[in-house]
């Protein structure tokens, strides 16, 4: 679809429950029904760009994508064309990637709001909860091209080889995949990759303790094979959510919904007994045989290194696809900050769930939790800050972010600071780590801690084990009273100042500062 289409005159704000739920972060956000429509307001935004030129999936479209995100302010890129591209398919890479405004669009949060507000937004939709619905088959874009049996042949797509010593191509980084709990029925969503083997073979990476593994695993224990759903050009929220870890009871469409403000559509699939998102851009559905495995990766990863060595990993035997005319495979490229896919997006869910995980512990005056993107995909480096209200507050603020479900897994450093600390300015945060931090005195390292199994920093035969580094970067609580008083600007002259601030002839706006010096 090019610009303009069906998609035109989407309405801004009225009625988006984000708008009300949200706080300062939600005010106008628009309306979208699924990728297409979603992008049409990212291109009016001048977020999106196309490209034209004749590229090759093989290295040379991961190569453009790399080049043109090293700035974190870059557009989400359209590839349209290939040599060998019988469908005339599409390829969508950083769809989200470093942008707070793609988040913001895509959360349906005003994409001018802050990140420390987009964090507490964040907080409250996500805990909106609305159920998908079913609708006809008929009714269903994502049917407009259906091909059964020998008819599936998955080289047709312009399928990516993103790194040189990637395994192959890998069809699926952007993509969601459904598996059932055998016994519940309850479907998970998750993101896993998937090497594409041939024209029906796609592979499944599973890191260990996956709920999709877990799907996989029962429906092998009943020797059946495991049935799959998997979506490519699909809502970003839904991207989002299927990366989140959610409690095995808990429904990710319905955290999906809850965000969307309005249920996510499905219909019935043409082979398995799973659902498909009726608004993708492409689905295929297929089975999981115990037993079936290739060698699969590797595949270079969100922290810049290959993720190990290939390994036999389980096969998806795709029995039906289903797309649109012209479809969009959504890719997501890994790669370091600011390139990678999993960028902003990642850094302000994590700290939203983070976040709340010190709230349902009781945790009192946490006042802003960050995840810094530029830390492994926002996976290594938490900033909490919070008001000390007694001793030893910001040690058991420290020692419960590094060890709660949220931010255990990888995370290396967590940092406390006090209230004036905006824990999304880095440069504030340095700032306290420099002048209220003595290392000797206030730091903990935390040993034998979950951590990622690709890390290069721990030796081979320490794998998966990693540690964690506590830093109290908050004012010391035990001369709390005696510590040197911070300079700040006299509340009346600031106000004087911001007054005086078009006759001083200053550029852009008089800044707001946090702090100031209320006495006499
Ligand atoms: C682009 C992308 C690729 C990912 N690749 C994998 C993967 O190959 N294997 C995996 O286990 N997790 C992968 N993840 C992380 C999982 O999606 C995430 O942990 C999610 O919570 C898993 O869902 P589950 O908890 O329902 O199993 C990836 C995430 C993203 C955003």
């Amino acid at each position: 679809m090019g610009s303009g289409g069906p998609d035109a005159g989407l309405s801004f704000g009225l009625g988006h429950p984000n708008m009300n739920e949200a706080g300062k972060a939600a005010t106008g956000a628009p309306h979208w029904k699924d990728l297409r429509e979603w992008l049409q307001i990212v291109e009016d935004r001048k977020l999106l760009r196309r490209i034209a030129a004749e590229v090759d999936p093989d290295e040379e479209l991961a190569a453009i994508t790399f080049m043109a995100t090293r700035r974190k302010i870059s557009p989400a890129l359209m590839f349209e064309r290939f040599a060998h591209n019988p469908l005339g398919a599409r390829v969508l890479v950083n769809i989200l990637g470093a942008s707070r405004e793609r988040y913001a669009l895509a959360m349906g949060c005003d994409p001018e709001a802050s990140i420390r507000d987009l964090v507490e937004a964040t907080r409250r939709i996500m805990k909106r909860r609305i159920a998908p619905r079913l609708i006809d088959q008929a009714d269903a874009p994502v049917n407009e091209i259906v091909w059964r049996g020998d008819d599936v042949d998955l080289t047709k797509f312009p399928v990516p080889k993103f790194w040189p010593l990637d395994g192959g191509p890998f069809i699926g980084t952007g993509c969601i995949t459904f598996t059932a709990d055998p016994v519940s029925g309850r479907i998970n969503v998750g993101v896993y990759r998937q090497q594409l083997f041939g024209r029906n073979r796609v592979g499944l990476n599973f890191v260990p303790g996956r709920d999709g593994q877990f799907d996989c695993e029962a429906a092998w224990a009943k020797g059946q094979p495991c049935e799959v759903v998997s979506a490519f050009g699909i809502d970003p929220v839904l991207m989002m959510v299927g990366s989140q870890r959610f409690p095995r009871g808990e429904s990710e469409l319905d955290v999906a919904g809850g965000i969307m403000g309005r249920p996510v559509e499905l219909t019935a699939a043409e082979y398995v007994s799973l659902p498909i998102p009726a608004r993708a851009e492409i689905v295929i559905e297929g089975l999981v045989h115990p037993g079936d495995v290739e060698m699969e990766g590797p595949l270079g990863e969100f922290h810049g290194f290959y993720s190990g060595a290939a390994s036999k990993k389980p096969v998806i035997e795709v029995k039906a696809v289903h797309m649109r005319r012209n479809p969009i495979l959504t890719a997501a490229l890994m790669a370091t900050y600011p390139s990678c896919e999993i960028g902003e997006y990642q850094a302000i869910m994590r700290a939203a769930r983070i976040f709340d995980n010190l709230d349902r512990i009781g945790i009192p005056g946490i006042r802003g939790v960050y995840c810094h993107p530029a830390a492994a995909s926002a996976n290594c480096l938490v900033v909490v800050s919070l008001t000390q209200m007694y001793p030893g507050h910001a040690a058991q603020a420290l020692a419960l972010t590094a060890q709660c479900p949220a931010a255990t897994y990888y995370t290396k450093w967590i940092i406390a600071v006090d209230d004036d600390v905006d824990p999304t300015d880095f440069d504030a945060v340095m700032w306290a780590m420099s002048t209220r931090c003595n290392p000797a005195d206030d730091l903990d390292v935390l040993r034998n801690t979950m951590s990622f199994r690709a890390d290069p920093s721990l030796a081979p035969d320490a794998k998966p084990y990693g540690s964690k580094v506590l830093i109290n970067a908050c004012t010391p609580h035990r001369h709390l009273r005696q510590s040197p008083k911070r300079t700040h600007i006299r509340r009346s002259v600031y106000d004087r100042v911001v007054r005086r601030w078009p006759e001083l002839d200053l550029p852009d706006r008089p800044p707001e500062l946090g702090t100031l010096f209320e006495g006499d």
